[in-house]
């Protein structure tokens, strides 16, 4: 079995930090969400993984490697526009051939695994085996409708009045009976191949389609808001490792890790939290819940519930919750005598500020 994992998408919804990296590199507890993906597939033992990315340019590539380190090949295949989850498992083709796959999409996080559903594929190999999960909120999902003795019906992208509450994960094992399903599909309103749509064609075409609801944790990381909620989970099962530099004015709570490189000075880091290497800390109060990537400075502040990547600088801030900052950013108080902010902000930022 080969894996394909779908990591083109223009992230709108991540901007700006999507403006200038994939959201797929966004780091969760200083890893890229992608890096997760991998080492779940790994897991299930396929023999070559495909990576679909959006623009030739795209750091992917450079950052995630040959596959190496996953001890499975991986080749990257260029999307040229972002039409839709079948259109890239159509520019895969030639990568499929006739084997079965899974495909992933490599902005969701399911730290538990993809065992449960790899089982239910590998004891009936249905033409698609999908994977569900009770959400408050279907309509910003595709859905999957169940008769009484719980067979797939009918899907639905994006339903504007969801008949059901249970959301499509970003899973999907299927034969290479799906080729022929998204070459009898049409663009859906929005102009894209629709899997979803593909998955139906099976459906009425009276192929196998089961759904198993699965039953760990799941988080389509689309949005800042997720991000931090993956954040916190990823950070929670965190343990303590303290490789950087920790004066003796300093004290570190436990499920801390504080990379080698990193030095601690005078500061209290909260657990759980996690400090890249080269990043600097001083007289400051640090997580908990905290992610801060490589090179970072941070002066007199205190920061909680936060993402920051690499390189980036907080100085004297006395409250940062909630927050994602891009790599490279400046955050600076109490700098002058004029009252009030002063911001040089990109495009599509989201900024709050304290009254
Ligand atoms: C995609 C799929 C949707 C699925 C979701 C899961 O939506 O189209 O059916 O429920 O992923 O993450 P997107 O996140 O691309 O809007």
């Amino acid at each position: 079995m080969k894996a394909l994992v779908l990591s083109g998408g223009s992230g709108t919804r991540l901007r700006p930090l999507s403006y200038s990296l994939p959201k797929q590199l966004l780091p969760i507890a200083n890893r890229p969400i992608l890096e997760y993906a991998l080492d779940a597939i790994q897991r299930l033992g396929v023999t070559e993984i495909g990576i679909v990315i959006g623009t030739p340019d795209s750091e992917i590539p450079a950052s995630i490697g040959d596959g190496s380190r996953w001890d499975t090949p991986i080749t990257y295949i260029h999307q040229d526009r972002p039409g839709g989850l079948a259109h890239a498992v159509r520019t895969a083709q030639p990568f499929l051939g006739s084997d079965d796959f899974v495909m992933y999409l490599g902005d969701n996080v399911m730290p538990s695994g993809l065992e449960q559903i790899a089982t239910e594929f590998g004891r009936w190999r249905p033409s698609a085996q999908l994977a569900a999960h009770k959400v408050p909120d279907p309509g910003n999902f595709g859905v999957v409708e169940l008769d009484e003795k719980r067979r797939v019906v009918r899907l639905v992208e994006k339903p504007s009045d969801p008949r059901s509450d249970l959301a499509l994960i970003g899973v999907y094992f299927f034969t290479p009976a799906i080729h022929e399903a998204i070459a009898s599909i049409r663009p859906s309103a929005r102009g894209e191949l629709e899997i979803t749509d593909a998955v139906q064609w099976l459906l009425e075409q009276g192929r196998t389609v089961r759904v198993v609801e699965y039953d760990g944790y799941w988080k389509d990381a689309g949005q800042p808001d997720d991000l931090l909620e993956c954040n916190r989970r990823l950070l929670s099962d965190l343990s303590s490792d303290i490789a950087g530099t920790v004066d003796a004015a300093s004290r570190i709570g436990p499920q801390v890790v504080i990379e080698a490189g990193a030095r601690i000075e005078r500061s209290r880091v909260e657990g759980p939290a996690i400090i890249g290497t080269g990043t600097v800390i001083e007289d400051s109060h640090i997580g908990p819940y905290t992610a801060i990537g490589r090179d970072c400075v941070l002066r007199r502040s205190r920061v909680a519930d936060s993402i920051l990547l690499d390189r980036v600088s907080v100085v004297q801030v006395s409250a940062l919750y909630g927050s994602l900052i891009g790599r490279r950013a400046s955050i600076v108080g109490g700098t002058g005598a004029e009252a009030g902010h002063r911001l040089l902000v990109g495009d599509d930022a989201a900024i709050e500020v304290a009254a």
